[in-house]
């Protein structure tokens, strides 16, 4: 292009962005309706925004437009939702409007490489969702995996402990956290033969996730890579287990679960990206929200007092202080509230973590009620996304919305009305299993060893802690520079946890 020419379009260009922007401004200024997100550059200013870091993108037009507004899109619009009146009617989604395959579909696609239509997506949901809800939303079900999570956990942690002798070593703390529960959980449902050593590739590729979202071949290279291996894995897991009529070896729940991919018609590389989509939706989140478990209780010295004096106390007082009687104990025998601290402790961490919902399509046009007096129509085919972060760290949901308070759940007042784990039809089928794991698992730490943050040298981290990070994923993700140092504990009871029974 010549000179000459870019003298006529620069101005036109700029003239056009002035436009834009006073159209932006008399839209943000309007109080009635449903505000629209106007960008500078039509489309591509919003999708940017949203690509590069969907969340704090939302999360400010939240403090701009209020609790819902709409992003338009080449293809249409996404409507977000942040006050609870509007979550809440799109969770309940009483007229049947919201398809949640169209999330789902993109997860597939994404982690597992395999690419389906929203029929496809509605029959794998059909099939494999009352499955995976008898085994995780049950307490037969859970029953069946939450011990032999416990005991593998506590072998593993056995051996760390040992290996520790009476030296200290620092963890990056979100391997760490993968590591124990990657590993633990995965035998614990898909049985011992789960193939563990594809932590290293389940871990890149979760780090990877938004990577994959731009296709761009050397930019997704090392992440498509670590997929095809674990697809790989994957598969021949399942010719290792499968007898041709049953699951050898593994749990009632994976034997359920592979015995209705194989109902299907997929590809046996597809029935694997479907599994591996399934793992991911287990695993990444729960490790992420147990790091920032560790995070918050570690830098808040009162708080770990007491939510560790707690297990101490009720371990001594209902299990005879023996944690091994604790993890064998059925889940269905255990009081949900049996440590209530602890448990305050889990929901507020989610409460600080967990940002966005899945997304939904909009079946039909619809009127979603999202306030006093404010209803926005969806049109069919609008994406729907619930920024659940928004409204978790609203002042007008719960008082020093900000800050981790460990107790705020105990009393019961002060918290907000909506779960972290969603509502309704599609509310997150692992959220039992997934608060159980968590829990077991700081009860275990706190047995066997002394804890610190530090950073990657090995310096204290106490105030001044690296942010989360928030890119393009559902949870957000403990900053990789965060390091938890273990020493062994050097108390008796510990010691004889170590050796065993
Ligand atoms: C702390 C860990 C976890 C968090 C924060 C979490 C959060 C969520 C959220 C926010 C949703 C979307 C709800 C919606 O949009 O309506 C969801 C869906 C789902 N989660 Fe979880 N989840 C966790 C762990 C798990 C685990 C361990 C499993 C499996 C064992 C699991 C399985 C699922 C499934 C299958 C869905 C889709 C439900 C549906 O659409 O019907 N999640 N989760």
């Amino acid at each position: 292009m010549d000179f000459a020419m870019l003298e006529i379009l620069l101005p036109c260009f700029l003239l056009f962005c002035s436009w834009r922007l006073l159209k932006a401004r008399s839209l943000s200024t309007r109080d009635e309706g449903f505000p629209t997100v106007v960008s500078v550059i039509p489309w591509v200013g919003a999708a940017l925004g949203l690509a590069q870091d969907s969340f704090n993108f939302m999360h400010k037009c939240w403090g701009k437009y209020g609790g819902g507004y709409k992003i338009p899109i080449q293809s249409g619009n996404i409507a977000i939702f942040c006050s609870e009146e509007g979550m809440k009617d799109v969770f309940r989604d009483k007229t049947r409007s919201f398809n949640a395959g169209a999330g789902h579909r993109i997860g597939i696609r994404l982690i597992g490489g395999v690419d389906m239509d929203l029929q496809g997506v509605h029959l794998y949901d059909k099939d494999l969702g009352p499955v995976i809800s008898r085994a995780f939303l049950t307490t037969n079900g859970l029953d069946l995996i939450v011990p032999t999570y416990g005991m593998k956990l506590f072998e593993f942690l056995s051996n760390l402990s040992n290996d520790l002798g009476d030296s200290n070593r620092m963890f990056n703390l979100t391997t760490l956290m993968g590591q124990s529960l990657y590993k633990n959980a995965s035998v614990a449902v898909f049985g011992d033969h789960f193939p563990d050593n594809t932590f290293d590739d389940f871990m890149h590729l979760d780090e990877n996730f938004s990577r994959l979202m731009i296709p761009i071949p050397f930019y997704s290279r090392s992440a498509l890579q670590a997929r095809n291996r674990l697809l790989q894995s994957i598969q021949s897991y399942v010719r290792s287990v499968w007898t041709g009529s049953q699951v050898e070896g593994a749990p009632r729940f994976a034997s359920e679960l592979i015995t209705a991919l194989k109902g299907t018609d997929l590809s046996d590389k597809d029935q694997a990206g479907l599994l591996l989509a399934f793992m991911w939706g287990m695993h990444a989140n729960t490790i992420r929200v147990a790091g920032f478990l560790f995070i918050h209780l570690l830098s808040d010295h009162q708080a770990f007092t007491k939510v560790r004096e707690e297990i101490d106390s009720i371990l001594k007082s209902s299990y005879a202080d023996d944690v091994k009687t604790f993890l064998e104990t059925p889940y269905s025998s255990v009081p949900r509230d049996e440590f209530p601290l602890l448990d305050s402790a889990v929901k507020e961490t989610l409460r600080l973590s967990v940002l966005l919902s899945n997304l939904r399509e909009a079946q039909r046009e619809v009127e979603v009620d999202y306030g006093t007096g404010k209803r926005a129509r969806v049109r069919k085919g609008d994406l729907v996304l619930l920024n659940m972060g928004s409204y978790f760290r609203d002042e007008a949901v719960c008082s020093d919305a900000d800050n981790f308070r460990f107790d705020r759940f105990v009393s019961g007042e002060n918290t907000p009305a909506l779960s972290a784990f969603g509502g309704g039809a599609h509310m997150c089928k692992g959220r039992l299993v997934a608060v159980h794991e968590i829990k077991v698992l700081f009860i275990l730490f706190t047995r066997f060893f002394e804890m610190s943050l530090v950073d990657e040298k090995g310096a204290p981290l106490r105030e001044k802690l690296p942010p989360p990070e928030t890119r393009s994923t559902a949870v957000s993700r403990p900053s990789d520079k965060i390091h938890i140092r273990l020493r062994r504990k050097p108390s008796k009871s510990t010691r004889s946890i170590v050796q065993g029974p």
